[in-house]
């Protein structure tokens, strides 16, 4: 029996199951941009539709107006947070775009290590760290140059506006394929996690010890009160809206350190006070003045 002839909900005449208006579209981009500044284009239309039926069909909705009321109502917290999920990109991997880890470990790190030796606060963030990759490559990038870093005060931030991935992250566990890209070197700090399954790795607890995973969402207040000497926020804002990229900057900036560093995706770049920074080229910022 082929997947068609198992659903019993008549297909409509444009060939979709559920009624999809401009309107239910509408309904959703805004929620979406409310709750998490990510802006959808009217071209995402059959995007939202496909990765959306899934949660019709599986909540037993048979319309988006249906669905779009559940959302908009005060039991759809849970359910605005599954849209999300569904609608946004998890995608990430082991020390992506490399140059931001050579970078770290060798022109920012030298200096972060010696004030941590000297007994110097030091602090990195990961600000959207989905399944926890970038943060671990950040950690890597951490011990290589400070190689007793948990005796210091020295630690990473990693976050997400998605518990779920926060989650995942926080276990630390990965198959061999997706580790293929930790150098080397590193793997000494992967442990087998035969709980996990065949062939699942996870890292040495000097590893995981020095990151602590939180939800957060960009848009929102940050509860944290101190600054930030390097901060990844890379292959996120590309989703929101100007607006919403120039304010995420902005904060930034506000808690960045002296000669601290930016790090952001290829395809993304800084905008309004983000005009401060200094670039050098590689999609790494700088605050004015030395890390010291
Ligand atoms: C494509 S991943 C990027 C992961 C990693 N930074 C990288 O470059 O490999 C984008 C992540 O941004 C998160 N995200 C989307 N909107 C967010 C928001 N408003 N606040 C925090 N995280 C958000 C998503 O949940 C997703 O995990």
């Amino acid at each position: 029996m082929t997947g068609v002839e198992a659903s019993s909900r008549p297909v409509r005449e444009n060939g979709r199951e559920f009624a999809f208006t401009p309107e239910d579209f509408r309904t959703i981009a805004a929620v979406l941009h409310g709750d998490a500044g990510i802006y959808l284009p009217e071209s995402k239309s059959t995007l939202v539709y496909s990765r959306l039926a899934k949660r019709l069909r599986l909540l037993g909705i048979s319309s988006f107006k249906d669905y779009c009321k559940l959302i908009q109502g005060s039991h759809g917290v849970d359910e605005r947070q599954a849209m999300l999920a569904a609608l946004t990109t998890n995608v990430t991997r082991f020390f992506r775009e490399p140059h931001h880890f050579d970078h770290l470990k060798n022109t920012v790190m030298p200096a972060l290590a010696a004030r941590a030796r000297a007994g110097g606060r030091v602090r990195l963030w990961s600000a959207a760290c989905s399944t926890g990759q970038e943060p671990y490559s950040m950690a890597l990038s951490v011990l290589a140059a400070l190689p007793d870093a948990l005796r210091y005060d020295v630690k990473i931030l990693a976050t997400d506006i998605d518990p779920n991935v926060v989650a995942a992250a926080r276990t630390g566990v990965y198959s061999r394929d997706l580790l293929e890209a930790v150098p080397a070197s590193d793997r000494k700090l992967l442990r087998r996690a035969p709980d996990a399954g065949a062939d699942m790795w996870r890292f040495a607890d000097e590893v995981q010890e020095l990151i602590a995973f939180r939800e957060l969402n960009l848009v929102r207040s940050w509860p944290m009160s101190g600054k930030f000497d390097v901060i990844f926020c890379r292959n996120v804002v590309i989703y929101f809206d100007d607006a919403t990229q120039e304010a995420v900057w902005k904060k930034f900036i506000d808690v960045m350190t002296p000669g601290g560093r930016l790090y952001i995706g290829h395809s993304e770049r800084v905008t309004g006070d983000g005009g401060r920074l200094q670039s050098d080229g590689l999609t790494v910022y700088k605050m004015p003045g030395d890390l010291r």
